[in-house]
């Protein structure tokens, strides 16, 4: 059995997300989005709300499921009796950080592999923090998220 964690801070879910979420859960078995709660960053989602978001744009996925994690990541991995870390690479400039990250997972957890999906080249230019800054002065978010989503955005910036 093949099970993946897609890690990641989702602040908020995107296309982009969305498009490596369906495409490692037809590779693996199954598959843990785990949303990282870190009090160090301040996202504009609480942990609650990016796990539900989440839930709500993969419940067509039977092999999917969302979970938060404290810590690192390599020990959410083996906690969840999981063979390999999911991460999407958009661009070049990725690659340096993307690459120092699963190399110093390797070398505090071995066994612990990482597999990287190339992202789809209609989402390869978008962020969550893109999406975030266009929102933020009112603009159109309808081409980076779920609808459900973009509402949730829209209501954050409002104070509603
Ligand atoms: O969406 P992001 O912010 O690019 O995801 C980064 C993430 C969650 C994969 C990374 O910050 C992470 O794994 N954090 C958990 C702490 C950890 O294990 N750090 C050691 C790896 S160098």
């Amino acid at each position: 059995m093949t099970v993946g964690v897609y890690p990641g801070s989702f602040d908020p879910v995107t296309y982009g997300h969305f498009d490596i979420i369906e495409r490692s859960s037809a590779i693996m078995d199954r598959l843990i989005v785990a949303v990282l709660n870190n009090s160090s960053k301040s996202p504009l989602f609480s942990v609650e709300e990016r796990v539900n978001m989440l839930i709500d744009v993969t419940k067509h996925l039977p092999n999917v499921e969302v979970r938060s994690f404290n810590g690192l990541l390599v020990d959410f991995v083996q906690a969840n009796q999981a063979n390999v870390i999911i991460r999407g690479l958009r661009a070049v400039t990725d690659f340096e950080y993307e690459l120092q990250l699963s190399q110093t997972n390797r070398v505090i957890a071995p066994q612990v592999d990482t597999i990287f999906l190339t992202t789809n080249l209609k989402y390869s230019y978008l962020s969550s923090s893109i999406v975030k800054e266009i929102a933020m002065y009112g603009g159109d978010i309808s081409a980076f998220v779920h609808p459900s989503i973009a509402e949730k955005i829209r209501a954050k910036f409002a104070g509603d």
